[in-house]
């Protein structure tokens, strides 16, 4: 069964694989979108790494003969990483920037030609807390996730003439695998999370899939170039 509320629509999910991705397929798809999943791994349509020269174009051509268009694009797909400084590599930076920015450059891009024959175009990016706020040890991290904020105002300037919205989540900490590691090793480190966020919780990928599938939705038609916290309140308080 389904919402109904973005029945005819198509989307497009990077990331799909796991997480927060697989969340945001799985709910705009209960929302009666037909999607196309894309992850380097895990149970999606297309096993891509979206970091290969061309490979979004290809995608983006696959999403449109696949179900005749394109109205959505969630680019989730993403690493993380901690590091200080004297131990920061070129390959370590160089590989968080192609994944975290250059390959969601890439993804806007090649889609837009096809988002501005939709009369629903939705561009959701994936940032972060860190796309506001900074974490010792976490400096390409928090580099590439203001670097998709930066997309996002910046994008949603160029393409809004066009009636496409442009906004990215900023998740706090949400248990999923790219967390989960962190959070077993060092239980202190999730313990400040829970404490940090108002809710007393960490989030789950549910809790970010519903704001996606808002946003991607007539109910968000007037939102556009907003970074929107899914974070329990972790950083709206003293
Ligand atoms: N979990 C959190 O607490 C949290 C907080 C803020 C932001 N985020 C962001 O949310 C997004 C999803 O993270 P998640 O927590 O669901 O992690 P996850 O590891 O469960 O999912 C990330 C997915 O991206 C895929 N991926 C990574 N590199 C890829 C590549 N080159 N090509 C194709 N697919 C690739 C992985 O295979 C994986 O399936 C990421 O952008 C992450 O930075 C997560």
């Amino acid at each position: 069964m389904t919402t109904g509320r973005l029945d005819g629509r198509v989307a497009l999910v990077t990331g799909a694989g796991s997480g927060i991705g697989r969340a945001i397929a799985r709910r705009l798809a209960v929302d009666g979108a037909r999607v196309l999943t894309v992850d380097r791994a895990g149970d999606v349509d297309r096993v891509a790494d979206v970091t290969e020269a061309g490979i979004n174009a290809r995608l983006v051509a696959e999403a449109g003969s696949r179900f005749g268009g394109l109205d959505i694009i969630v680019a989730c797909a993403g690493i993380t990483g901690m590091q200080t400084l004297d131990g920061h590599s070129d390959e370590f930076f160089d590989t968080m920037m192609a994944v975290n920015v250059t390959a969601v450059f890439r993804l806007i891009r090649d889609a837009l030609p096809l988002l501005k024959q939709s009369s629903h175009g939705r561009i959701i990016l994936i940032g972060s807390v860190m796309s506001s706020f900074g974490e010792a040890g976490m400096a390409a991290y928090a580099a590439s996730k203001h670097a998709v904020l930066g997309l996002t105002k910046s994008v949603a300037a160029e393409v809004g003439a066009s009636g496409i919205t442009v906004n990215c989540i900023q998740p706090g900490a949400i248990d999923t695998p790219m967390t989960a590691p962190a959070f077993t090793a060092m239980p202190a480190f999730k313990q400040r999370w829970i404490e940090k966020a108002a809710l007393g919780r960490l989030g789950q990928p549910e809790d970010v899939a519903d704001v996606a599938a808002f946003l991607a939705s007539d109910d968000a038609r007037f939102m556009s170039g907003h970074g929107v916290f899914v974070d329990g309140g972790a950083t709206q308080r003293q």
